[in-house]
């Protein structure tokens, strides 16, 4: 069976601090994610401005595969925003453990599970999909967990345990999962953050623990450091533990930089899959290895995710590397000026500096030009 993934780019991915989408923007990705083949788009939450309602509108009438969703606190006034953007379901998220109980709602648990309960019957009655998720919930006791996934089990079409915090292990996430899907008859979501650095393997674990819909977003952005990224989950998922997703997997790197550009969040060199860095080399030991048979230094090739191999010249590059890359750009030269060449660029490493495709031509236009 193959996991779906709900993508909340365009409302925890949006939540990163300083950004902000205009109605067309949103518009714009939620396409993009739509032909990446995402299952459900979290358009936004429909409550939070009238822009905000526009782009969510803007997507329902599109008419797109995926199931659209708009995320809602369990307050009629948020459901009645999303009814009125035409969605087709609603993720209620309703807090779990006792500081987010105690300190943030001020309620007590009996009063969290009707607040559930009241909003799950008044979305259904409008005919909304209604998936109920536990904020906080790796913090909570699981007794209060299960109860509350227990007073949506009749009502709900899906549940979602949150690692709002991102304090799972993969570990305690298989194990908590395990726990959950066989309490629980419906359908389990997991949703997890990377505060250390742990979103991806804990979404994995999940997933091996029965979870069967993972929250993710391109490029891992959200709130503080961000959620678990889409890119890197669904090609672990398919590479690491051969499960499948309905993601296009080429068309990864395009929607990452698509992302990156409207969100003004530009993507780090070493980000795993579509990282400019991820298929980049150029240790010595490394070109030479990778001449011989790409697999030995990459576990994937790039094309299969969009990306492309990149070959760096700079104070690590061996000769090798250098012709190589030469050849690879269809340029022609004697041993000798590729020596020159060579020294050139090692010099140029010795003063910290990378050597570019444009630095490159500059040195063989130089070096040839005088032969
Ligand atoms: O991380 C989280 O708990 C969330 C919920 C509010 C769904 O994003
Ligand atoms: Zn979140």
């Amino acid at each position: 069976m193959k996991v779906r993934v709900f993508d909340t780019t365009l409302r925890d991915g949006e939540q990163t601090p300083g950004v902000s989408l205009t109605p067309s923007d949103k518009l714009e990705i939620a396409k993009a994610l739509d032909e990446l083949g995402v299952d459900v788009i979290e358009a936004g939450s429909a409550i939070t401005s009238k822009g905000e309602r526009e782009g969510i509108k803007l997507i329902t009438r599109e008419n797109l595969n995926a199931e659209i969703c708009s995320f809602v606190r369990p307050l009629t006034v948020d459901i009645d925003a999303a009814i009125e953007c035409e969605v087709d379901s609603i993720h209620l998220v309703v807090p779990s453990s006792p500081i987010h109980i105690k300190y943030k709602l001020k309620k007590s648990e009996d009063e969290v599970l009707d607040l559930a309960v009241n909003a799950i019957e008044y979305a259904k009655d409008h005919g909304l999909i209604v998936e109920l998720s536990a904020e906080d919930a790796t913090r909570a006791e699981l007794n209060f967990l299960i109860k509350l996934f227990k007073a949506g089990e009749n009502l709900a079409d899906r549940v979602c345990v949150c690692d709002t915090v991102g304090v799972l292990t993969p570990q305690k996430s298989e194990e908590l999962f395990k726990k959950i899907t066989s309490e629980i008859k419906l359908p389990v979501s997991v949703h997890c953050h990377n505060d250390f650095g742990m979103a991806t393997a804990n979404t994995c674990s999940a997933i091996l623990g029965g979870a069967v819909q993972c929250h993710v977003t391109v490029n891992g952005i959200g709130e503080r450091a961000g959620n678990a990224a889409l890119e890197e989950v669904v090609t672990a998922l398919k590479f690491l533990y051969n499960i499948e997703t309905n993601i296009k997997l080429e068309k990864l790197y395009e929607v990452s930089r698509l992302v990156a550009r409207l969100m003004k969040l530009p993507v780090p060199p070493n980000k795993a899959i579509v990282g400019d860095n991820a298929f980049a080399h150029e240790a010595g030991i490394h070109v030479d290895g990778l001449i011989k048979n790409t697999k030995t230094y990459e576990p994937i090739s790039p094309e299969v995710v969009g990306n492309k191999r990149r070959i760096i010249l700079g104070k690590h590059s061996g000769r090798k590397a250098l012709i190589y890359k030469l050849k690879l750009m269809g340029i022609e030269a004697s041993e000798e000026q590729i020596n020159k060449i060579y020294e050139k660029i090692k010099e140029l490493g010795d003063l910290g500096k990378y050597v570019s495709d444009a630095d490159l031509m500059a040195i063989v236009k130089d070096v040839l030009g005088k032969d």
